[in-house]
């Protein structure tokens, strides 16, 4: 064997025999002349066999490949427009590292539960190697965008004792004979560690017991959630239009070869540029209402008003100032509107909606134990939440953007379980 190298430098290779070491995945032959496609996980590179300038044992070894099996395959580089990646190898020796079974997947419609049994295989796949690359990018993303503008990161507790956000939808656990939630939000804890370093955020996964199967819905998912000390709802809204830009035009300049492979209209993601349109509330009610809408006052929208609302737009919409019963316990009263809070939700646009949930938050002791009684809570168990009231209250906003439902709307993907590798929902645990 030669130089192993990995299929991403091969342009730097053209010319010299190397090997490169991956899966199989798909064989050809044509009588005299095979292929086989080695895939490294840096990329594709296409093999060609020629029967009478091999040896046997190459030409059997390549008959007797499998799909999926490991391969370490030897042979000359050569530029070749016409192959994906554009190299290819003439291939002078093929090693069967480990063989395979027969594939379970295969180029036909399996059905997504099928699919998704198979989560640990389809994980290969092109279109799933491509979801998960731009799901990659955003994350990194996320954190350079904060990073750039002096957030610190703080890491916050999965096991807690405090709900976060709402009762209906815990995963309660046993926590050495006391009750235990994870952790819906990690907000409450950043929202202690903004009189340490002002700006902060945490980013991790978060759980709800949600008992719905949609296409929005996991039972596990990730969050990323800043929050500024000093910032009202109006700062926080930019702060969230400057966010969401720049996650998106990171996707746009690094992942055009995976947005090409998921077929992604790149033109609707080049239209996302701040400002983004607003509406109160109160506005999105009266043209939903003049819409058809039976909608009243007062309650929260459903996927089907967002998506009423962002249709024709291009550019993801602000709702805010939701009324405080369908909002959560912490979100600041607004003064000019007791019956409303200063509150937002992003709506993506292509029918993707609510992608951010952000708030300014309650910052006076009384009210905010009012709200929490209010929302039957258990006092008690925010007696160190209240005292970020007690101890230097400030104004302060943050949000929450929900990273598989941004991904999903920035690959065009249907379906957010595609987004995250190995997804939780109501009805799936494993693998
Ligand atoms: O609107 P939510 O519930 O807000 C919060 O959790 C706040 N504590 C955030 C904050 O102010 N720090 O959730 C925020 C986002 C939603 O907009 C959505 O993108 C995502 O989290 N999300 C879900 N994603 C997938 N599956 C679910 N079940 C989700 N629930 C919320
Ligand atoms: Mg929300």
């Amino acid at each position: 064997m030669s130089e192993f190298v990995e299929v991403r430098d091969l342009g730097s290779h053209v010319g010299s025999t190397v090997t490169v070491r991956g899966w199989v995945e798909a064989t050809r032959s044509h009588g005299k002349v095979a292929f086989v496609d080695v895939r490294d996980g840096t990329g594709v590179v296409q093999g060609v066999v020629v029967k009478k300038a091999v040896a046997p044992e190459v030409w059997d070894a390549h008959a007797a490949l499998a799909q999926e099996g490991t391969v370490a395959a030897t042979g000359v580089i050569r530029e070749e427009p016409r192959a994906p990646g554009g190299y290819e190898m003439g291939v002078t020796g093929l090693d069967i590292l480990s063989s395979a079974d027969e594939y379970p997947i295969q180029p036909k419609d399996h059905g997504v539960d099928f699919l998704l049994d198979h989560r640990h295989l389809w994980l290969r796949s092109s279109l799933q190697r491509a979801g998960l690359r731009v799901r990659h990018e955003v994350e990194q993303a996320i954190h350079d965008f904060l990073y750039q503008r002096d957030f610190v990161r703080i890491d916050t507790p999965i096991l807690t004792g405090s709900i976060g956000e709402h009762a209906g939808t815990l995963f309660e656990t046993d926590y050495f004979g006391e009750p235990a939630f994870l952790a819906q939000t990690g907000q409450l804890y950043v929202e202690a560690a903004c009189p340490a370093f002002r700006r902060v955020y945490c980013f991790g996964p978060t759980f709800r017991a949600e008992k719905s199967k949609t296409r929005r819905h996991l039972t596990e998912f990730w969050m990323v959630e800043p929050e500024v000390a000093f910032a009202d709802s109006d700062d926080n809204m930019r702060l969230q239009e400057d966010f969401v830009c720049y996650v998106v035009a990171r996707a746009l300049d690094r992942c055009r070869e995976e947005l090409k492979v998921l077929e992604r209209d790149t033109s609707r993601l080049e239209a996302i540029t701040a400002p983004f349109p607003r509406l109160s509330y109160t506005e999105a009610v009266d043209i939903l209402r003049s819409g058809g809408s039976e909608i009243q006052w007062g309650s929260d929208l459903g996927a089907p008003d967002e998506v009423a609302l962002t249709e024709g737009r291009d550019k993801p919409l602000f709702v805010y100032n939701y009324p405080r019963e369908a909002k959560a316990f912490y979100m600041k009263e607004n003064p000019d509107d007791p019956r409303t809070v200063l509150c937002n939700d992003l709506l993506a646009p292509e029918g993707y909606g609510e992608i951010i949930g952000g708030s300014q938050r309650e910052d006076d002791l009384e009210r905010l134990r009012e709200r929490i009684r209010g929302q039957g809570l258990p006092e008690e168990a925010y007696g160190w939440y209240l005292d970020l009231r007690r101890f230097g209250s400030f104004p302060h906003s943050g949000f929450g953007l929900g990273v598989e439902r941004t991904v999903a709307w920035i690959t065009g993907r249907h379906h957010i379980r595609e987004l995250i590798p190995f997804p939780r929902l109501m009805n799936r645990l494993f693998p």
